[in-house]
């Protein structure tokens, strides 16, 4: 596997295979790699052609009292990781690199952040959508890979795609789960023993809104309040947001129909998790992917 940290060399490198004919799939991270990164790889690597991972602490979509200068860096670990899973490239930029210049030129991705996440993470999907923009000008994927646990960033940077006419198709990813739900996380490792047991709950307070929806509850509040209380039955005290929203645009969905993410965030000790799934509710109800 080759390992670049500057763009030039990757250029390069990529530049060269496409000569030969060569596609490049592409699969953003920033490292701390898990069974999660593992998955949308081996999408990837399906696609075919040059398998490019990156890996990069995006410091853009960290607000000033995250988690940036404490995320975990296993730089070493997370490159065999890669190797082993096949991946031919590995783009390994410094800040300095990616943020040459001062930014001034940001990727906004208007009402599809004023929700869920980006309403309590102010910045955050600004700070993404301007670094895969820039990795993707970079890379210059023909498909690139995202995990659905990031809905919201999923749904921005397909809508990035889409508007700013970038010609990456974006594929997703399932969400991989422990044995007891737990969607796996880089930010998993922080939990102690006891926030572990209790951060399973996330997911079962899900499970417990698709079995409202399934008993026939449609109105979107009944179901994120039960939901919430839920989770506080389950040990988890720091609900940060219950929603239930449309799957495409993050719009309301009152009475809820169509498909739709209904989707948590919780503080648990002081690691923050997010969580959701997303169904097709008609006269029934059925689990399915965001696209
Ligand atoms: O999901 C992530 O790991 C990051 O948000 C991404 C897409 C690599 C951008 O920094």
């Amino acid at each position: 596997m080759k390992s670049f940290q500057t763009i030039s060399e990757l250029r390069t490198y990529l530049a060269a295979g496409r000569k030969r004919g060569s596609k490049v799939s592409f699969v953003p991270t920033m490292g701390a790699l898990h069974a999660g990164h593992k998955a949308c790889i081996d999408i990837a690597r399906r696609e075919g052609g040059i398998l490019v991972s990156s890996i990069f602490v995006n410091p853009t979509q960290f607000g000033p009292a995250e988690d940036f200068d404490a995320y975990p860096r296993p730089v070493e670990e997370d490159t065999a990781g890669l190797l082993q899973w096949g991946c031919d490239a590995v783009f390994l930029p410094s800040v300095r690199e990616m943020y040459e210049r001062e930014q001034r030129v940001w990727v906004e991705a208007g009402c599809l952040a004023d929700v869920l996440c980006g309403k309590h993470r102010a910045g955050h999907f600004r700070g993404v959508a301007t670094v895969v923009a820039k990795l993707f000008h970079i890379v210059e994927p023909h498909v690139a890979v995202f995990g659905q646990k990031d809905a919201q960033q999923a749904i921005i940077i397909r809508e990035m795609a889409r508007q700013l006419n970038m010609p990456v198709a974006i594929l997703l990813c399932p969400t991989v789960r422990e044995p007891d739900g737990l969607a796996v996380s880089s930010r998993n490792r922080y939990l102690s023993k006891e926030d572990r047991a209790a951060a399973a709950g996330l997911y079962a307070g899900l499970r417990h809104g698709k079995a409202l929806l399934e008993s026939g509850e449609r109105e979107a509040r009944a179901i994120t309040e039960s939901v919430r209380r839920y989770l506080t039955g389950a040990g988890i005290l720091g609900t940060e947001y219950v929603e239930l929203l449309n799957a495409e645009d993050l719009s309301p969905t009152d009475p809820v129909a169509g498909r739709v993410l209904l989707a948590a965030a919780a503080r648990i000790g002081s690691t923050r998790l997010i969580d959701n799934i997303v169904l097709e509710v008609r006269d029934g109800v059925r689990e399915t992917m965001l696209f």
